[in-house]
């Protein structure tokens, strides 16, 4: 692969797909309003939500964002990774408004992948970048996830492998008094509040909700197919099973073990590839085992009450 070749596309104002450390990203140059509309057009997206706009490193940052201590002892503790810091734009940011649909504040974050740094330093631009998938599919952790659903819509695949954390990013609002977490990822909450100290914790809000503030919050915005029936200690004989530890109960038509030994990493990173695994025809729901809600656990529970949300097409008979 080409990584010039790559850096030149997003100059152009082309789509490529990348692989960062959380999902794979459909980028676009932050800095072009066309460019950013056609990651909206391939996505299917309904509303213009605000992007994470991608830098190498916390100097590009302070260009499209006010930088402040707080955002510097975060970005020292945990960049390049899976924490994104949402800042007021600084008056002559160059993103484009579509980047942050409108608003006054952005989100960025360094991946830690390094086909994303050298991405971003080939394009030599921030690249704003949702995940690589349909809107309201489950978020792609493979390269051949975003060929089966976006293939057609982009211009360069960039094949990094499978992502390592394999959960989005965590979006943690600086420009409130208290630092609020607005979507649980891959930084954890105890690993952000034994550096900065506690954090808030915004309510998951329903769909359509004009106070909306990360529209990532959608209730039922990673559903597979299939319905999922969440702390499955038993299985139907029609059921998939996603379990979790080393003992799964038999009898489903299919089991994936996210991870037999327990450890809530290995998990996240095989969530999503999991989900898909598992949403086929013959299952008539997808049964999930108990997750601890501690560390990973919190971001993994979040993603699956999402895809479990009853939005009426998902009701089991
Ligand atoms: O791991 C990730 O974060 C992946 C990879 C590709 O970096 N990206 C990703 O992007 O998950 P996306 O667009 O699916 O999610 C971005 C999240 C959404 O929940 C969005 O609402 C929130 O960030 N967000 C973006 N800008 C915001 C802003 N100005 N204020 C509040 N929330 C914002
Ligand atoms: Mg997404």
């Amino acid at each position: 692969m080409n990584i010039e070749e790559a850096g030149r596309l997003i100059r152009e104002g082309e789509l490529v797909a990348f692989p960062t450390e959380t999902v794979y990203g459909l980028g676009a140059d932050a800095t072009n309003e066309r460019a950013v509309a056609k990651i909206f057009e391939a996505k299917g997206r309904p509303h213009f939500n605000p992007l994470i706009s991608h830098v190498a490193d916390t100097r590009a940052a302070r260009q499209l964002v006010r930088w402040n201590d707080l955002a510097e002892k975060l970005a020292a503790h945990f960049w390049p990774g899976p924490l994104t810091l949402v800042l007021p734009k600084t008056d002559d940011s160059p993103l484009a408004l579509l980047t942050t649909a409108g608003l006054d504040t952005a989100a960025i974050r360094a991946p830690d992948h390094p086909i994303a740094q050298a991405l971003i330093r080939a394009a030599d631009r921030p690249i704003a970048a949702p995940s690589a998938n349909r809107s309201g599919g489950v978020s792609p952790t493979r390269a051949d996830h975003v060929a089966q659903s976006l293939g057609d819509k982009v211009k360069l695949i960039l094949d990094g492998g499978p992502c390592r954390v394999g959960l989005e990013s965590t979006v943690l609002d600086l420009t409130s008094a208290t630092p609020t977490l607005l979507r649980p990822g891959g930084a954890t909450r105890e690993a952000i509040e034994a550096l900065i100290g506690p954090v808030a914790l915004s309510e998951a809000l329903p769909e359509g909700d004009a106070a909306l503030k990360s529209p990532g919050q959608l209730a039922s915005h990673y559903a597979p197919s299939r319905p999922l029936r969440l702390g499955a200690t038993a299985v139907e004989a029609d059921e998939a099973l996603l379990a979790f530890g080393d003992r799964p109960p038999a009898g489903a038509v299919r089991t994936l073990n996210l991870s037999p030994a327990g450890d809530l990493t290995e998990a996240a990173a095989n969530l999503f590839a999991s989900l898909r695994a598992l949403d086929r025809p013959e299952v008539a729901c997808i049964a999930v085992m108990p997750i601890p809600e501690t560390g990973l656990g919190l971001a993994i529970n979040d993603r699956l009450r999402r895809a479990a949300a009853d939005d009426g097409k998902h009701r089991r008979r």
